[in-house]
């Protein structure tokens, strides 16, 4: 039987300790070897007996038989870890969105040979859900139609005044950006998914602040073209005191297709069927833990792949691929401009101040 995969999971807030760490804990080809967590009150948080603790990745280093990283750090801190773990010959999965801007995606990443970045999955989580795949298999067969409608929207982060550990944590998230850079880092991989790489027309964008205290717009929005003709309409949010209901929605000539962001349920309505696709357990274990199943692969030198025979590992092109639509998109919302370069038809918001060039 082939040894476990000795991994460190390198930060341990919500996201690595809620998600990760038991994905890590349950998996049978995983040994975890160390979590990496500088933060006093986070650590006091974790339970995983007998797993060491340190509170400087850079300790990792010192173990060569630590061959992966499970990085789940805030995206401003991200780049240099991942370029630690790589220049040192470590496997990471590295947590979306690998940089808060492409300029310092580029500044980290750019100057990394082929082999070195290769080492690097980024944690597109959701892609690798059932209900993404079945939907990209869908659309690339023709059976939706050809064009389509498209609606993504995603509404997360529920504004809970009495969770101040949650607060502080949106609102340093979001002064190093909009939720489309975030949030919306998923999304730009679903329509790439989706859709194909084709780079999409940006013609209205808009972002609204809820509350004047937020360092950033909260709510944000746009409509997009995709070069073989589909329409595309985004919504992303957070701190809303209410949950709104997020999806997926794909609509054409041969049938409608919804994604429930919540269960990752799938519902098809085509002339070809009428089904409904429910993914095993929760969405949140079922999606870490295909994730890692496919990073583990990935680690071995194993190319898995998607039903449809497409690369089903992340890797940086896509990490980068995503951040660029994302950063145009918070540009444009930012001003309210239509993005003319890429075909978009209209003028900028008349917010003062705002810009008329073109995004791009
Ligand atoms: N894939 C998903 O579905 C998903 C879901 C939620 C969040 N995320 C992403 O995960 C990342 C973390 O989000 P979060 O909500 O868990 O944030 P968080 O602030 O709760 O957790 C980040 C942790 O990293 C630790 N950290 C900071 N610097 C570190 C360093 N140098 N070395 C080791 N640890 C360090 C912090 O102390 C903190 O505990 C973000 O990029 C976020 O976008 C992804």
């Amino acid at each position: 039987m082939t040894a476990p995969i000795r991994v460190a999971l390198v930060g341990a807030g919500d996201i690595g300790r809620g998600a990760h760490l038991p994905a890590l804990l349950a998996h049978p080809q995983v040994e975890l070897a160390a979590i990496v967590e500088p933060s006093p009150v986070q650590r006091a948080l974790i339970d995983a007996p007998g797993v060491p603790v340190l509170d400087d990745a850079e300790q990792l280093l010192a173990d060569e038989s630590v061959t992966a990283w499970v990085v789940a750090t805030p995206p401003w801190v991200t780049p240099g870890l991942v370029r630690l773990a790589v220049e040192h010959g470590r496997h990471v999965l590295a947590e979306k969105p690998i940089a808060t801007s492409l300029a310092a995606a580029r500044e980290a990443y750019g100057d990394l040979p082929p082999e070195t970045a290769a080492l690097l999955q980024v944690g597109f989580t959701y892609r690798h859900d059932p209900a993404i795949e079945r939907l990209a298999e869908l659309i690339a067969d023709g059976a939706l139609g050809d064009p389509l409608q498209v609606r993504v929207i995603v509404y997360d982060e529920l504004d809970d005044p009495l969770d101040r550990e949650h607060a502080e944590r949106m609102r340093a998230t979001l002064a190093h950006g909009l939720p489309v850079i975030h949030e919306g880092a998923h999304v730009a991989d679903w329509l790439r998914v989706l859709l194909g790489p084709e780079e999409l027309a940006l013609e209205h964008a808009w972002s609204l602040r809820t509350d004047p205290a937020l360092p950033a717009d909260n709510l944000c929005g746009a409509s997009l073209a995709h070069p073989a003709g589909h329409r595309i309409e985004l919504e992303i949010g957070w701190l809303l005191p209410a949950p709104v209901a997020g999806e997926i929605t794909v609509r054409g000539r041969g049938g409608c297709a919804t994604i429930d962001v919540a269960a990752f349920s799938l519902r098809v309505e085509s002339r070809a069927e009428t089904a409904e696709l429910v993914g095993a357990g929760d969405r949140t274990t079922r999606c870490f833990g295909r994730q890692l199943d496919r990073f583990v692969a990935h680690c071995r030198g194993e190319r898995p792949t998607t039903p449809t025979g497409r690369p089903a590992v992340p890797l940086l092109a896509d990490g980068l691929a995503a951040l660029a639509l994302s950063e145009r998109l918070a540009e444009a919302m930012e001003r309210g401009a239509p993005d003319r370069t890429a075909g978009g038809a209209g003028g900028p918001r008349d917010r003062p101040g705002a810009p008329a060039e073109a995004t791009r």
